[in-house]
């Protein structure tokens, strides 16, 4: 239904057109004019590719607020076939914070090229045998190498090592050798690099590569694993979590 205002005296008439004459002032149709209403439009949603921050706004913003990378490593949400409506998505999502994740360094080589890129998602999967799961955006680097390689390593970090994080989240290793100047362990079966400022290192073979559209779910058979902090594969320090880093960092 369209509104019309009398320009005399603000009278609000609802209707196709405006009326023959005004109730209040007794103006004509002529005195009218249409008000239009405010366009609703849908704020867009960016996600920075680096650190996975979202950003509400017409276009991406100058500066990620976490990582520091420009409007370039920004891409538009959009929203996926077979995905809730925006509303419950959110809700639902916000659900989501109540499960806990820990943090880990996912590593992998390709040409002797090293690479590694921080992940919350690595979990065990089987214990006979033993399987470990992990699942990584496509444009990542490390997804690449190790769609490529079949193998991949997981540094599981503890409390302290909120500096790996940022090193090797928070940038590419397209654009920097994340690997120069770190300390590590090349694993004896994949080759993969294995962080000693971490609390273990574990290695896999990578038996099934999941596609879930923006991600990949490698699903590794674990092959060998060595314990960094005091030898025995138990570290005395406590593992970092998603939540603990986010509280912290
Ligand atoms: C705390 C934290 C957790 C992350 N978890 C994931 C993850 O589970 N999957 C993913 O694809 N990216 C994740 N990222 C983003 C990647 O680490 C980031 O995009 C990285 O720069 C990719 O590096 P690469 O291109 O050298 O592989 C995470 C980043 C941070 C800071």
């Amino acid at each position: 239904m369209k509104k019309w205002r009398c320009i005399i005296c603000n009278y609000v008439h609802e209707g196709e057109t405006p009326p023959e004459k005004c109730p209040v002032c007794g103006a004509g149709p002529d005195k009218f004019e249409l008000i239009e209403e405010p366009k609703v439009t849908t704020p867009k949603k960016w996600r920075c590719t680096v650190c996975n921050y979202i950003h509400v706004g017409a276009t991406p913003p100058e500066k990620c607020p976490v990582c520091g990378v420009g409007p370039d490593k920004f891409v538009l949400l959009e929203e996926s076939p077979g995905d809730l409506p925006a509303k419950e998505r959110d809700a639902i999502q916000a659900l989501l914070f109540n499960v806990s994740y820990g943090l880990y360094i996912i590593s992998s080589i390709k040409d002797e090229k090293l690479n590694g890129m921080a992940s919350n998602t690595f979990i065990q999967v089987t214990d006979r045998p033993l399987r470990g799961s992990v699942c990584l955006g496509k444009g990542a680097l490390t997804a690449q190498y190790i769609k490529e390689s079949g193998v991949f390593g997981v540094s599981v970090l503890g409390k302290n090592n909120h500096d790996l994080v940022k090193h090797f989240g928070y940038q590419s290793g397209r654009d920097v050798d994340k690997f120069k100047d770190m300390n590590y362990v090349t694993g004896d079966k994949t080759g993969c690099p294995g962080l000693l400022e971490t609390l273990c290192f574990i290695e896999c073979e990578v038996e099934q590569v999941i596609d879930l559209g923006t991600h990949y779910l490698f699903i590794g058979k674990i092959v060998d694993g060595d314990g960094f902090s005091d030898g025995d594969g138990f570290s005395k320090e406590e593992p970092m979590t998603y939540a603990y880093y986010h509280a912290t960092r």
